[in-house]
């Protein structure tokens, strides 16, 4: 694992080994149904109850308000959808989220407004929290739910939940939290929270990806999404998983022993992690994207002046460091990201931001060796700085606005060109082994040399395969020797 590093943790977290040793014996010693009266499905059903009651206990909340699900994904949606759709029944069809939300809440209440539900999705300002005055402002007497998550998963930021708890309480709404990214790090009291619904996902603590679990409070109004059998007091009907469950609650169990050694560890690791990037790309190069305060300790999503995040996250690939966009990937080409286009951050810290993301397994020497790595990528790259690449976006965006269609297609072109024939004449002067990435079509249309498109292209499928095709519509991948 010497020469790859994963900084991917809020994507997945791995397994650990006393998890998976749990799991292991719950495989190898129980049998049968947990729905079953004989002894073999007793067995199975004692291994849930105690997982149950142990999550419980953790999370200051009766077990019987624990419903255990798939993952993330499905407590978010059972919440939002099984909520609402009761809350439907005494006339309240108003939704309010936020606009940094995963896309299981997003996707979720968008499928709820196709049913004919109203949602409000409000803003957050440029370090992605949520202003409690706005919740107020957007509660109406038709809200039949709100959900607001704890810590964003793409930059970390922590949202005045206990304020938005309070308000929700006062009108009467019921509240859904998604704490998937926070559970591991932040403390979770439910029996304090003014929260009425919480979704927990057991991968991204170091338990099995495929669990995770939904707090309900007694006497929320809930409608399950699934139909079936008693399972989970008839609000998630199906066979348990009885070893996930079962590795969940041993994951949860370490997480909550290990909590504050642990934040304070990923909290060193995270900020040397910006420390060397800050020394190797220059102070004037990178911005951290969140909020500064309010934030989880193992998320680092930052941008680099005069790259792009495809290129990085390849360039960083290539190095052995697996980072994420923390965006969609769709058919192969990145989605700029959701939340930092509601975080109305300049043009090149959207197109330009990764997201390292820290947890077990890493240590101090493994980012110090990760940053050797990246020193020697750097090397051969020659960037504009961060106050000439926000001078550059400042000048088109002013430039387009100014300009009549046609006038603007043409000029653009011209000064795309330009731009990237400059690019390419300073990475050819330099030294170093780094790939340049060349924009074969840019925003307005324009297409580089054809001979440079052939000589790269076979280059690329031998070096990158399926990874170019992927990108191949928007980028060209120019090794230094072929310059
Ligand atoms: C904030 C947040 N909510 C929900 C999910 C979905 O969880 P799962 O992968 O368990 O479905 C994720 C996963 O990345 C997440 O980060």
């Amino acid at each position: 694992m010497n020469d790859r590093h994963y900084f991917d943790h809020a994507a997945s977290s791995p397994l650990h080994p006393d998890v998976a040793e749990t799991m292991l014996e719950v495989m190898r010693e129980t049998v049968g149904n947990a729905s079953s009266m004989h002894a073999f499905g007793r067995a199975a059903r004692q291994r849930i109850n105690r997982a149950r009651d142990l999550i419980a206990e953790g999370l200051g909340c009766e077990p019987g308000e624990l419903m255990f699900t798939s993952g993330g994904t499905e407590s978010d949606n059972a919440a939002i959808a099984g909520t609402a759709r009761a809350r439907r029944k005494q006339g309240k069809t108003h939704i309010i989220t936020s606009a940094v939300e995963h896309h299981a809440v997003l996707h979720t209440c968008d499928a709820l407004e196709q049913e004919g539900f109203r949602v409000t999705r409000l803003p957050v300002d440029e370090t992605g929290r949520v202003s409690v005055d706005d919740v107020r402002e957007a509660l109406t007497p038709d809200t039949a739910v709100v959900t607001i998550m704890h810590g964003n998963n793409e930059v970390g930021t922590i949202q005045p939940i206990e304020e938005i708890g309070e308000l929700t309480r006062a009108a009467g709404v019921p509240f859904h939290v998604d704490a998937v990214q926070s559970l591991g790090t932040e403390p979770i009291d439910l029996g304090r929270l003014p929260v009425d619904l919480m979704s927990f996902s057991a991968h991204k603590i170091n338990g099995p990806q495929g669990v995770g679990a939904l707090y309900i409070a007694r006497g929320t109004p809930f409608e399950p999404l699934l139909h079936g059998g008693n399972q989970e007091r008839k609000r998630r009907p199906g066979t348990e998983n009885v070893a996930a469950i079962a590795g969940f609650a041993r994951a949860f169990e370490r997480c909550v022993n290990e909590r504050e050694t642990k934040k304070l560890f990923l909290d060193k690791l995270r900020s040397t992690w910006i420390e060397r990037l800050a020394a190797i790309a220059g102070e004037d190069r990178i911005a951290v994207n969140g909020n500064p305060l309010h934030r989880l300790p193992h998320i680092a999503n930052i941008s680099f002046a005069g790259l792009d995040t495809e290129t990085l996250l390849m360039n960083l690939d290539l190095a052995g460091v697996a980072a994420s966009s923390g965006s969609a990937c769709t058919s192969g080409s990145l989605e700029r990201s959701h939340v930092l286009k509601a975080m109305n951050l300049p043009r090149w810290r959207l197109e330009s931001a990764v997201r390292f993301s820290f947890g077990l397994g890493n240590t101090m020497e493994e980012i110090e060796l990760a940053a050797q790595k990246l020193k020697r990528f750097c090397a051969g790259l020659v960037l504009p700085t961060r106050r000439l690449i926000q001078a550059r976006d400042q000048t088109s965006t002013a430039y387009r606005s100014s300009c009549s269609r046609h006038p603007h297609r043409q000029k653009s072109r011209e000064s795309e060109g330009r731009m990237v024939r400059r690019t390419l004449a300073a990475q050819r002067s330099h030294s170093g082994d780094g790939l340049a990435v060349v924009r074969r079509r840019t925003r307005c249309g324009m297409e580089p040399r054809a001979d440079l498109r052939r000589r790269c292209r076979s280059y690329c499928r031998r070096r990158f395969g399926s990874q170019v095709e992927g990108c191949g519509d928007r980028k060209v991948f120019l090794p230094k020797r072929m310059r």
